[in-house]
């Protein structure tokens, strides 16, 4: 049975479940109230605004009811709102901050080539009948920042099916899709049969898609495969090495530039290996063909900037890090564009080569993963 004591100031209570002690304020209670007059029934959105909740507010009395939920009244309101101890354990923040730059969100796996043997991947005939397939295979994206997709229809826009697993194309101005296939006289460096640094695609875009599709329809040439990188494995590789170099990188924005066709300037500004303001680290940004000139780095400061970037590069490129695959027609990849950086091997130019891509976004792959589980777990509740 749950217990709870208020502290004498109102201010604060704490509730005492069978995983330890959890304290909250009057006024976070209060913002978080499940009452129809706070929060909608229907949507779950809230129907009020901090200043319509008094800035002195205080718990007046708090107690188990015979339902086990906890019942709290507050004042000045002299209102009642109960609560389901579950829920507030679920959302307890009753805990030590971390100071540790570059933590990453428990859903977050990292991999390297040996941990990582093969990369995941799932059947698209089995993920468009059953959500549990799919959930398993969203729950990869999540976790690893990639997965495979095999047996879809080797046809030009059946990329566009794989996106509708999960979420909406992201248009640019490289159209609805874009054609990765050789062409003599190229415009852009992934038309040639040259190999390609890995990179996180376009970091310029503000801001930038977090998911790219790349959709195999031939694939005659010698080579070609497609490789993988983790770059937050990377980052925090960079890190273990020499924190400094990592705070450079964190610390100081690059700026990205695409120019490359009338009437298009993109640009950004924006750090290779980006934190949120608790050190969570949540985005890397690595595109050496699209790196403009860096301006945002003090000159004393320069230098060693420099170095940081060029080791993080030499970290991308150690094979110990890589995952690679050949993607064979009717084969496809999804890859978080914001975590794991992508490229292609040389190929011979013999033969073709034809993929086409698109790119969307991780809140898509995100929110259908979280529905999944959410159907799964109310009905494993019922
Ligand atoms: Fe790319």
């Amino acid at each position: 049975m749950p217990d709870v004591s208020v502290d004498p100031s109102g201010q604060f209570l704490t509730l005492t479940l069978p995983n330890g002690s959890h304290r909250f304020h009057a006024i976070w209670l209060r913002d978080n109230a499940q009452d129809p007059e706070t929060r909608s029934t229907g949507n779950g959105q809230k129907r009020i605004t901090l200043g319509a909740i008094p800035s002195d507010i205080v718990i007046d009395d708090a107690n188990i009811t015979d339902d086990g939920k906890l019942t709290i009244r507050f004042l000045p309101e002299a209102k009642n709102v109960s609560f389901d101890p579950v829920w507030l354990s679920q959302n307890s923040y009753d805990r030590q901050g971390t100071n540790t730059r570059g933590w990453l969100n428990p859903d977050v796996q990292l991999w390297d080539a040996k941990s990582m043997p093969a990369a995941p991947c799932a059947d698209y005939t089995e993920l468009k009948c059953g959500s549990a397939e799919l959930g398993k295979w969203l729950g990869d994206i999540v976790r690893y920042g990639f997965a495979k997709i095999e047996n879809s229809p080797a046809e030009p826009g059946a990329l566009f099916g794989i996106v509708d697993l999960f979420g909406h194309v992201r248009e640019t101005n490289y159209g609805r899709h874009f054609e990765v296939r050789t062409e003599i006289n190229p415009t852009n460096l992934a038309f040639t049969g040259l190999g390609l640094q890995a990179h996180t695609d376009n970091p310029y875009r503000d801001p930038v898609p977090t998911v790219q599709v790349l959709h195999c329809l031939e694939s005659s040439a010698a080579g070609g495969e497609n490789m993988v990188v983790d770059g937050f494995a990377a980052a925090l590789r960079l890190k273990d090495e020499n924190p400094e170099w990592f705070d450079l990188l964190a610390d100081y924005c690059a700026r990205f530039e695409y120019s490359g066709e009338k009437g298009v300037v993109l640009t950004s500004r924006r750090p290779m290996i980006e934190l949120a303001p608790d050190g969570e680290l949540i985005a890397v940004r690595f595109n050496n063909r699209s790196c403009a000139a860096i301006t945002d780095v003090p000159f004393e400061k320069m230098a060693d900037y420099y170095a940081a970037y060029r080791r993080l590069g030499e970290i991308i490129d150690d094979e110990a890090m890589e995952v690679t695959f050949r993607l064979e027609p009717g084969e496809a990849f999804v890859v978080n564009n914001s975590r794991v950086l992508h490229a292609r091997k040389a190929y011979s130019g013999h033969g073709t080569r034809w993929l086409q891509g698109c790119y969307a976004d991780m809140d898509g792959v995100r929110s259908t993963y979280h529905a999944i589980q959410r159907t799964f777990s109310n009905e494993a509740a019922e």
